[in-house]
């Protein structure tokens, strides 16, 4: 398959990020070589998944480092600290975005006197969080291979591949990997309204990499569940409560509701980055609203009456009874959630 790269630091000047919203028709790359302009394109989702919108906003720190332009370090913390808070306001829920700019303050040496070498310390933080990333999803892949079948067929929501990522992805890495190593491998790709990540992006890379997937609408998977023999759904989050509860992509909770059902394993695949100490429970995530648009039009095609109100919350919370296991890079933690998930940050 051809390498995605869906994140660049360029020249200390510039972090590129692959639009993902011009896929899968057009493969653009744009240049942001400024805090404001680089918080925008993660509003707008021109990167979007939260290890993505994670190491986005790290390397939006080294911007903002070198941007400063200055030999006096505490000219360069304070622009580091500036685009610290300006960052973290530009999407709300996935808790990687906050996780991945305490990684880099922590990372950076204190005893550094010479801002060149702060710069250089903050970019080097970042560089090690992104191959981090590519480590941790194929560990998270490795530790599903003992609840995915040899002959196997997923339903996969939303998108949580290599764009979602920096390479690999989560959910849609352990699909890759059991690919990989050679089980037989089908997927119903939920389309994912209303930004249709689905069958927009999770559909581009399948196709990439090769693997048998048909496309689905999101309320077909109770039909498809009850028809076509399906052994696992795989998602991806954007939070994990401490209590198993889990923030992810607008129908997630129907769908797991929906397995439940079935008696198909619901799996979350989650890196410990994604996993919330701070968070007790689903209900304390905040979850983001977005704007009224992205329903009532596809592309430049209304697809409602003109001034109809519109709820459109871009995440849901899956109850954690719902939920068969949580991969992460350090094993599959499964209930009761408030021993496991502690447990991992005990060793
Ligand atoms: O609104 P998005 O596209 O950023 O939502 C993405 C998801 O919900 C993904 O499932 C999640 O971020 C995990 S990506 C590995």
């Amino acid at each position: 398959m051809r390498k995605i790269t869906p994140i660049e630091f360029i020249d200390s000047s510039a972090v590129r990020l692959l639009d993902q919203r011009m896929l899968p028709a057009d493969v653009v790359y744009n240049n942001y070589s400024n805090i404001e302009s680089l918080s925008q394109a993660i509003t707008d989702m021109v990167v979007r998944g939260a290890p993505a919108i994670g190491i986005t906003v790290a390397y939006g720190l080294a911007l903002a480092a070198f941007n400063a332009k200055s030999n006096d370090i505490s000219v360069v913390k304070q622009a580091v600290q500036d685009a610290d808070s300006y960052l973290r306001k530009s999407r709300p829920t996935a808790v990687n975005l906050f996780w991945a700019l305490d990684q880099v303050h922590a990372a950076v040496p204190e005893g550094i006197t010479d801002a060149a070498d702060y710069c250089k310390a903050i970019e080097s933080a970042v560089d090690t969080l992104a191959v981090l990333d590519i480590e941790t999803n194929k560990a998270i892949g490795y530790h599903a291979m003992a609840v995915v079948p040899d002959d196997v067929t997923f339903i996969h929501h939303c998108n949580t591949g290599s764009l979602a990522t920096m390479e690999y992805g989560t959910a849609l890495g352990i699909i890759r990997i059991a690919h990989e190593e050679g089980k037989k491998v089908n997927v119903f790709v939920d389309e994912t309204r209303p930004r249709l990540q689905g069958s927009k992006l999770t559909s581009w890379e399948l196709k990439e990499l090769g693997i048998d997937h048909r496309v689905i609408v999101d309320g077909a998977s109770g039909h498809v569940m009850s028809t076509q023999n399906v052994d696992m759904c795989v998602v991806g989050c954007d939070r994990v409560a401490m209590n198993g509860d889990v923030a992810n992509k607008i129908g997630t909770y129907n769908l797991a509701i929906v397995a439940k059902e079935h008696g198909v394993p619901f799996y979350v695949a989650a890196p410990t980055s994604t996993i919330d100490q701070g968070t007790a429970k689903g209900g304390d995530i905040a979850v983001e609203e977005r704007a009224a648009q992205e329903i009532t039009m596809i592309g430049s095609e209304r697809i409602a009456p003109e001034g109809i109100d519109v709820f459109n919350p871009a995440f849901d919370i899956t109850p954690a009874k719902f939920i068969s296991g949580i991969i992460t890079e350090k094993g599959i933690v499964y209930p009761p959630y408030e021993e496991g998930l502690a447990a991992l940050f005990k060793s």
